[in-house]
């Protein structure tokens, strides 16, 4: 087992599988119905069972909560909630024993309004931090200083009646934006990242990094002609000045090169854009994050042919040398299999963990928790409240962990703070550890496969084209070749090969019961059937199987 984990342990983070913990949702160990750092503790050998080779927590910081921790109100310390500064150290400790990597989530772009900071920069006019934040006179009507939205509804802009200007803010009035401008703003920040990875973190991933620098004019927002009903309100205008600007970028390497002041650590960028705007997020030379999420999969119609589109338009816009990742789900998104369904989350998992670059994967997709319904006085996200009704609301796809059948579902001893799935009872991973046919062992035996081939860590992306309801591509090593062939219909499809060129053995099958099969000139898929195949040395796949 020691051998496993130094193996492990030597590994850059982004060869590994990366694993989202919601803290406030993951274990909970005081009894209070929130998670807690002890709580994640008490589950490590879990996630050592899953595979995965990297957790990433979302924030732990000390904060109000009004975004559940994206306000941050001290940036080196614990929230008491989830513990404090030795348990961290403590669970960063258990954690590298494992082999296993932790990133903590940087949140740059804004303060919660009671961090020490803000209470200095709102307190005058004439304060030394009051450039650190956005402070601007109204508008000429007396209203805000100019047009932009907030992207939780609302004006980006709060007046501050003491002083008389109002602060911009991206997200919540108590989520004030800094302003990356000012160099003093930015040193702050970079000695935050050495605190944590000085204590010895492997990296983060960076809040809402995109937003980071404004327009310095404050220029209006231009109508978006596209918006449409359901969208978010802020969708009303195009972030033509208050996100993506071309400084942003500058940021991001000074971010990066505190990150490289220390050995092997990931730096991640949240960037929600299209892959032509996305790939700048690696910066000039390779010198922005490791990787900008792709978060592709978490919108695209659940289609063979869009998703195989998809796929290549995104190998195709990477920069020379740019690592390519793929996630699946978030806190901020509708859950997998809410979205695409149960049967399909299977084949989800097959397609994130055999596509080309790190796999990002959300606390309980392993075992398909469900999207969860949250009656209306249960509701706790800011997003939801603000704008009501209109399914923008993240808190369903932030419920328990599922671990068990007892009443609190082994996550509490209480309550928890947002309810559990109905179908806790029989989706959980008690019962699914127990049943070899689950998708918990599906995920298991794809991350496992994942670590033991080269051409799924490593290989090139090769795609067949093919119609229909199939997805077919090959991951390809020198030394050994991967056939992944996915069905995303109902409908059994089957692939005819030219006799003799094709060769191999299925390594992983949606349902494991057909792991070993020989596998000789056709694939015959049932609905919603996956394969992983072994190519043999002679097998000769074509481009096209059309
Ligand atoms: C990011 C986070 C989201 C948060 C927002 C503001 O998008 O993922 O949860 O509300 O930033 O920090």
């Amino acid at each position: 087992m020691s051998r496993v984990y130094l193996r492990r342990a030597r590994r850059p983070c982004k060869t590994t599988t990366i694993y989202q913990i919601y803290p406030r949702s993951f274990q909970d160990s005081n009894g209070d119905g929130i998670g807690d750092l002890h709580g994640i503790l008490r589950r490590l050998d879990y996630l050592v069972e899953l595979g995965i080779g990297t957790i990433w927590l979302s924030p732990i910081f000390r904060s109000p909560m009004a975004d559940f921790g994206y306000d941050v109100s001290d940036h080196t310390d614990i929230e008491p909630l989830f513990g404090t500064l030795g348990d961290f150290d403590e669970l960063l400790h258990a954690v590298h024993r494992r082999g296993l990597k932790l990133l903590l989530d940087l949140v740059p772009n804004h303060t919660s309004d009671l961090h020490p900071w803000f209470l200095e920069s709102r307190s005058s006019r004439h304060n030394p931090k009051r450039d650190w934040y956005l402070w601007r006179d109204p508008g000429p009507n007396g209203g805000p200083p100019n047009n932009w939205l907030s992207e939780f509804g609302g004006s980006a802009w709060t007046f501050d009646r003491r002083t008389g200007q109002h602060y911009g803010h991206a997200f919540l009035a108590q989520q004030p934006d800094l302003n990356w401008r000012n160099a003093q703003v930015r040193g702050a920040v970079h000695d935050v990242m050495r605190f944590w990875l000085a204590r010895g973190v492997d990296g983060f991933r960076v809040d809402a990094v995109g937003h980071l620098v404004k327009d310095e004019q404050f220029r209006d927002n231009p109508v978006n002609p596209e918006f449409r009903q359901h969208d978010p309100p802020s969708k009303r205008l195009l972030r033509l000045y208050n996100a993506d600007l071309p400084q942003v970028h500058e940021m991001i390497a000074g971010l990066r090169s505190v990150v490289d002041e220390f050995p092997s650590r990931l730096l991640i960028g949240e960037v929600y854009l299209p892959f032509d705007r996305l790939s700048a997020y690696y910066g000039s030379e390779l010198s922005g994050a490791h990787f900008p999420f792709n978060f592709a999969l978490l919108s695209t119609a659940w289609n063979a042919r869009a998703i195989a589109g998809l796929v290549d338009e995104y190998e195709a816009a990477l920069p020379p040398g740019g690592w390519p990742n793929w996630v699946l789900g978030n806190h901020d998104k509708p859950r997998i299999a809410g979205r695409v369904g149960i049967d399909q989350a299977r084949v989800a998992a097959m397609l994130l963990l055999t596509l080309r670059g790190t796999p990002t994967l959300y606390y309980g997709d392993e075992i398909a928790m469900p999207q969860v319904a949250i009656p209306a006085e249960r509701v706790q996200d800011p997003f939801e409240k603000n704008v009501p009704g209109r399914g923008h609301g993240r808190d369903g796809a932030r419920t328990p962990m599922q671990w068990n059948a007892t009443p609190h579902a082994g996550f509490s001893e209480v309550e928890p703070w947002l309810p559990l799935a109905d179908d806790f009872h029989s989706v959980n991973v008690a019962n699914q550890r127990d049943d070899a046919t689950s998708i918990y062992h599906l995920y298991r035996r794809l991350i496992a496969t994942r670590e033991a081939r080269l051409s799924l860590q490593v290989g090139a992306y090769q795609p067949v084209v093919a119609g229909g309801d199939l997805l077919l591509f090959v991951r390809a090593h020198p030394r050994e070749r991967t056939l992944i062939a996915l069905n995303l219909g109902e409908e059994a499809a089957a692939v005819e090969f030219r006799a003799g060129r094709l060769a191999g053995r299925v390594l992983v099958s949606a349902l494991g019961d057909r792991d070993g099969e020989a596998v000789d000139h056709s694939i015959d898929l049932r609905g919603n059937e996956g394969l992983l195949i072994e190519l043999s040395a002679e097998a000769d796949v074509p481009a096209s199987v059309l």
